[in-house]
């Protein structure tokens, strides 16, 4: 497992491509992944992240190009690539109608883990991931929440220096995934090297240190969540005024500062471009000269929503709000 330790990039895709007939899905994808860090491949549904991450951990050939895990080439080593490497997919790979601690001695047993380590692993992992007492249900009866959580305890059984991790939370309701985020905090301080795909910004913007974000097939940006921000834009001044009837009067205070004010009625918001502080206190001191009462008047970086948005011309999907983890058991 300990191919290159010296190396300081952990996983390196180069210039991946897959074709399945004549569509091509992953259109010549490169990066590289510093050890202990995190990678989030950003992208709608079909950009071909899952094709990215098959090709990356063996399951599927590239057409051309390569990837290397931990410094072993996915064509040349696939057996040190595995060892190299833990993946929870999209589509589980526990067994259902096995419990949690019988998938884990399954599996840790496809390790060729020794009985004894595998079951202090297990209890380890089984307490980590909160699931101690529905160890001995069957993954049938876990809810959505908690078979992610025993999906990526199995991934982690032989303490792997990468893990890739396909869309970890979605479906997932907002406190499992904070939960889940801990975890994969926790395993990156402990030097784990995480490349996650995921289609929701939030995630990608708490977890990866730098994104790409991908697009039918190629990477259409990368950099770190601040940077792909700063992309997008410059940061805005929004001033909120406490009564819509004021909004009138404040668009004609403010419109000779920028050509390029944006008024929402609903929100009772006035948007401009900000040159920086400078800009700020301008626009306070005019409209507190005029009198007009405002309940808010701030600067607003544009979101990772925002760069998605210019670079697709689309939204990204948005975080769910209110699934409960026990609707999706
Ligand atoms: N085995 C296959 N045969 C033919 N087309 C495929 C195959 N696997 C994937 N595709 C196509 O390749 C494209 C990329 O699929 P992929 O699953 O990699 O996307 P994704 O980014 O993971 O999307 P999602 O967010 O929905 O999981 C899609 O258009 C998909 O239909
Ligand atoms: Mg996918």
């Amino acid at each position: 497992m300990n191919r290159r330790l010296t190396d300081s990039i952990a996983v390196e895709a180069v210039d991946l491509v897959k074709k399945f007939g004549d569509f091509t899905a992953v259109d010549g994808i490169s990066f590289a992944v510093p050890t202990g860090t995190v990678l989030g491949m950003l992208g709608p549904n079909g950009a071909g992240k899952t094709t990215t991450v098959r090709m990356m951990t063996t399951l599927s050939a590239p057409t051309s190009g390569t990837a290397r895990i931990n410094g072993f080439d996915v064509l040349d080593e696939p057996d040190g690539v595995r060892r190299s490497m833990g993946l929870t997919g999209q589509a589980a790979t526990v067994d259902e109608l096995l419990t949690g601690r019988e998938n884990m001695r399954m599996i840790g047993g496809l390790y060729g883990i020794g009985r004894r380590v595998l079951k202090e692993r297990t209890e380890q992992l089984l307490a980590q991931f909160s699931l101690t007492d529905a160890g001995d249900k069957t993954v049938r009866e876990y809810s959505g929440g908690m078979r992610r959580r025993i999906d990526l305890a199995v991934s982690l059984l032989a303490s792997p220096p990468v893990l890739f991790l396909d869309e970890p939370t979605t479906g997932l309701d907002p406190h499992s995934r904070n939960e889940l985020w801990e975890v994969l905090r926790g395993l990156v301080d402990d030097g784990t090297t995480l490349v996650l795909t995921t289609q929701y910004l939030e995630e990608a913007d708490q977890l990866a240190d730098r994104i790409v974000v991908i697009d039918a097939g190629k990477i259409i940006a990368e950099g770190t969540p601040l940077e792909l921000k700063q992309q997008a834009g410059a940061a805005s001044l929004v001033a909120t005024v406490t009564h819509s009837a004021d909004l009138a009067a404040a668009q004609a205070l403010l419109a000779p500062i920028s050509d390029d004010l944006f008024v929402d009625r609903h929100a009772r918001t006035l948007t401009l471009p900000a040159g920086g502080l400078a800009d700020l206190t301008h626009v306070a001191r005019v409209l507190d000269d005029s009198g007009i009462a405002i309940d808010d008047l701030g600067l607003s970086r544009p979101s990772l929503d925002d760069v998605f948005l210019s670079l697709t011309g689309h939204r990204a999907e948005s975080v769910p709000e209110a699934d409960s983890e026990g609707a999706d058991a």
